[in-house]
């Protein structure tokens, strides 16, 4: 674990597997719980939390890379997900991820510098005939425009702004 791990950090890590009996069987939980609590996997926490259960950090590390739902890095509070399956790509969706890219100044799997958004691009969401779609955490967007790309971004944006 590392020296500079502030008692705080540490002590929601104890909260967490106290919670399940710092029992290593209940891993995955409990790296849910690591994840909801930072919002990503710290490498910290992660190593923090194998010393607390007796178990080597390679175990959780494999773990987080293995279940696409963990991720290692921080992510954005909003993740947006552009489908470029080959329907989507054909009837706009290349252009709609171009957009957010330059728009956000991301790559795929990035997060834009305000932390708002997470950006990830995704081979058929099996909606095909809603062509091109966009989807931001789990709201659906079908028919996608580019010229509707900035009213999307807006609510997001507005709503964090008020506190939603
Ligand atoms: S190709 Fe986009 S939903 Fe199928």
């Amino acid at each position: 674990m590392s020296e500079t791990m502030h008692a705080d950090y540490l002590a929601s890590i104890e909260t967490i597997a106290d919670r399940y009996g710092r029992n290593p069987d209940f891993l995955i939980p409990m790296m849910q719980d690591v994840q909801t609590a930072f919002g990503y996997l710290p490498r910290d926490a992660l190593e923090g939390l194998a010393d607390l259960l007796g178990i080597p950090p390679s175990q959780c590390f494999s773990v987080a890379t293995f279940y696409k739902s963990f991720s290692l890095v921080p992510r954005g509070r909003h993740t947006i997900t552009v489908c470029l399956g080959t329907v989507c790509y054909l009837k706009g969706g290349r252009e709609i991820a171009e957009t957010i890219e330059r728009e956000l100044e991301v790559k795929a799997g990035g997060t834009s510098r305000d932390g708002l958004f997470t950006y990830e691009p995704v081979n058929c969401l099996g909606a095909c005939a809603l062509a091109p779609v966009v989807v931001v955490d789990s709201e659906y967007y079908d028919h996608v425009k580019l010229r509707d790309l900035p009213r999307i971004l807006k609510k997001y944006r507005e709503a964090d702004r008020k506190g939603q």
